[in-house]
């Protein structure tokens, strides 16, 4: 169990098992060219998610994964960061840094706590978050759902139960219902990719076993025969329902009140061919599955990137031997940014928002080194003409990286465990001073 829980998500996801790697060509983007001007009303901001942040988010099915026996969690979320207490100074905090957006994410497991019953106190819990992101002068980017669903939805089978898409819209409906007036942008899903990317991966079947246990005892204190999470569900089963719900909530968002873009986040890094006959290509295919297809027919794309992964003809290799490695366990290479923004606006030709991108280091020097460079790949496919309209840095506040608990830091603004007590870091000054100069 220990050692499965030690595996990096994103080395688990990147596959990244291979032996040396070719040395690659990097990747040079539009040097030279004159810069544009930036999109009217580009968005400047962090992104959070709200089981990361919020804290006893009992109701959500990893609460309990976190806290049965076995588990793949190195630690429970527990108080998280106590935002959905201190929401308000975190939001202050964002403002004065100098960003003008702000994405977070409402918990469908608090909003609908038992099966078709809604809170209102829950719901306008939210509406004060939204509020207060309009009366610090954010625009509030919301995520309908960031890989946590009710307890009550996982213990039916998640998104392999057939009606589970009806049930995803209902909720979207709902909570549009309150909180639509005053949203900017939103995406249904989180990394709607997530779970296939995950499981493509050769490493996957280390965890699996680990991860089927949990969720065995998961199923037995819910006094389930099941009990399904989205990240770890049967894809055979629950992908197809996951679009479809997807396209029901879509349609559920669109329906109002409110008028504003709609989308999906998905999780891609750059994938770098090497040598002949690489695979890089299909693999890249593979990672996204339906879910570009999905974005394309939505109003924008959420693009989601970390660093790159290798691939040559038989799959995954390794990163170039000496290669600065980040402190969740896989390259620093800000540049793959450019790529993936490149990938998206060709595959779906949406504008593109990128809804995350960070790095997990105890030094924040490479945070600052790491958002320089990426900016200047935003910059550059500006440039190049691509309809790029935010950048979302992952993430404020140092917060419960999943599995991994609380040991992974990709904040900009570190938070005291005992007092949550916040403190910016130079890269929040850093980042924040760029936003409020609009400055790629
Ligand atoms: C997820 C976040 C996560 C971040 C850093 C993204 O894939 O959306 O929830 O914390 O990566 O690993």
């Amino acid at each position: 169990m220990g050692e499965a829980a030690n595996l990096s998500r994103r080395a688990v996801m990147a596959g990244v098992a291979g032996t040396a790697a070719a040395a690659l060509a990097p990747v040079a983007q539009a040097a030279g060219k004159a810069p544009k001007p930036l999109p009217t009303g580009f968005l400047w901001g962090t992104a959070t998610a709200a089981h990361q942040i919020e804290g006893n988010n009992i109701n959500a099915d990893l609460w309990l994964a976190e806290n049965i026996k076995p588990t793949l969690f190195a630690e429970p979320s527990l108080d998280a960061c106590d935002a959905y207490h201190r929401y308000e100074e975190d939001i202050a905090l964002a403002a004065k840094l100098g960003f003008n957006a702000h994405r977070f994410g409402i918990e469908w497991a608090r909003i609908e706590p038992e099966p078709g019953k809604f809170s209102e106190a829950e719901l306008d819990h939210y509406l004060r978050v939204l509020e207060a992101c309009h009366a610090h002068g954010l625009a509030p980017i919301v995520t309908y759902s960031h890989w946590t669903v009710p307890r009550w939805f996982a213990m039916r089978g998640g998104f392999e139960h057939a009606d589970s898409s009806d049930l995803f819209a209902r909720f979207a409906e709902k909570a549009t219902a309150k909180l639509g007036p005053l949203i900017h942008a939103a995406a249904t899903f989180n990394e709607a990719n997530t779970a296939r990317a995950l499981q493509a991966n050769p490493m996957f079947k280390t965890i699996a076993p680990f991860a089927r246990a949990m969720f065995a005892a998961c199923a037995k204190a819910s006094g389930s025969d099941r009990f399904a999470s989205v990240v770890f569900a049967d894809l055979d089963k629950s992908e197809a329902n996951q679009v479809l719900a997807h396209e029901k909530a879509f349609q559920a968002i669109k329906a109002g009140p409110g008028d504003f873009p709609v989308g999906i986040t998905i999780a891609l890094q750059a994938v770098q061919g090497v040598g002949e006959g690489n695979k890089a290509e299909a693999v890249a295919a593979q990672l996204v599955g339906p879910w570009m297809g999905a974005a394309a027919k939505g109003d924008f794309v959420g693009m989601q990137t970390y660093t790159r992964i290798l691939i040559d003809k038989a799959g995954l290799v390794a990163a170039p031997k000496g290669a600065e490695m980040t402190a969740a366990g896989y390259e620093f290479y800000p540049e793959a940014l450019g790529e993936t923004i490149r990938y998206a606006a060709k595959a779906t030709g949406k504008p593109i928002y990128v809804t995350e991108n960070g790095i997990a280091t105890e030094d924040d020097t490479r945070r600052v080194a790491y958002i320089d460079r990426a900016l200047a790949e935003v910059r550059a496919c500006i440039n190049d003409g691509i309809d790029v309209r935010g950048y979302l840095h992952w993430s404020l506040l140092d917060n419960f990286e999943w599995v991994f608990g609380y040991k992974q830091r990709f904040g900009l603004v570190a938070v005291d465990r005992q007092t949550f007590r916040r403190t910016p870091k130079p890269s929040a000054t850093y980042l924040g001073k760029r936003a409020r100069a609009n400055r790629l």
